[in-house]
C-alpha cells in the first residue's frame, strides 16, 4: 500500500509550503544582510526544510547538523534530549540560526538554545516550520515560524511517525488506526 492512503487530511498543502518558505527565506536575507549565519539543522525532522529554506535565502552561509533524539517512537514526548550527534565545529563568534521542524513542548529547543549559548555565539535565533504554542511547557520562542499549528500529531514534509511519513510532499495528519 502507498503513502497517501494513511493520510486523513492534508493541513498544509505543498503549494502553501512553497510560498511561505520563499517569504521566510526573503526575511532572514534581510535581516541577516551582511552578516554570514551558520544554520543549524535539527536532524533528522529537518531535512526537507532546510534544504528548501537555504535555497529561499539570498545570503551567504554555511550549514551544520546536530542529532538529538527526544521522542523514541511515541507520538509523546518523553522530555528528555539526547545529543546523538554534535555540530562539527566551533560557534563562537558566529551568527546562529537553529532550524528545526516542529516546535512542540519546546524541550529540544530550550535545552539546545541553552547548549549552544554556552559556546558563545554573536547571536542565536530558532526558526521553525511549524508551531504548536498550546503544547508548551518549557520557555522558548521560535523568532521565525512557518506555521502556527493546532495541537495534532502531524506527518511530511521531514516529520515521522515512527520513522516513516518523511517523504511526504506536504503536512498531513495521520489515520487514527495508524497508530493503534
Ligand atoms: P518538543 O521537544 O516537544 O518541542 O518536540 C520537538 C520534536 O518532536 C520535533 O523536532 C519533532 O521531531 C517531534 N515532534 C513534535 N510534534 C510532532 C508531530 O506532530 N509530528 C512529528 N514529530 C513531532
Ligand atoms: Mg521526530
Amino acid at each position: 500500500m502507498g503513502m497517501s492512503q494513511d493520510i486523513a487530511k492534508v493541513l498544509v498543502s505543498e503549494g502553501d509550503i512553497r510560498e511561505r518558505i520563499a517569504a521566510l527565506g526573503k526575511q532572514i536575507s534581510a535581516d541577516y544582510k551582511g552578516r554570514e549565519p551558520l544554520f543549524v539543522g535539527v536532524l533528522k525532522g529537518c531535512f526537507i526544510f532546510m534544504a528548501d529554506l537555504v535555497r529561499a535565502c539570498d545570503i551567504k552561509c554555511t550549514v551544520d547538523f546536530m542529532v538529538v533524539s527526544s521522542y523514541g517512537a511515541g507520538t509523546v514526548s518523553s522530555g528528555a534530549v539526547e545529543i546523538v550527534k554534535d555540530l562539527s565545529q566551533d560557534i563562537a563568534g558566529r551568527d546562529i540560526i537553529i532550524v528545526e521542524d516542529i516546535l512542540d513542548s519546546g524541550n529540544t529547543l530550550s535545552y539546545l538554545e541553552k547548549i549552544m549559548t554556552a559556546r558563545n555565539p554573536a547571536s542565536i535565533r530558532i526558526v521553525t516550520l511549524m508551531d504548536k504554542p498550546e503544547r508548551r511547557t518549557a520557555d522558548v520562542k521560535a523568532d521565525y515560524v512557518g506555521f502556527t499549528i493546532p495541537d495534532a500529531f502531524v506527518v511530511g514534509y521531514g516529520l515521522d511517525f515512527d520513522q516513516r511519513y518523511r517523504n511526504l510532499p506536504y503536512i498531513g495528519v495521520l489515520k487514527p488506526e495508524v497508530y493503534s
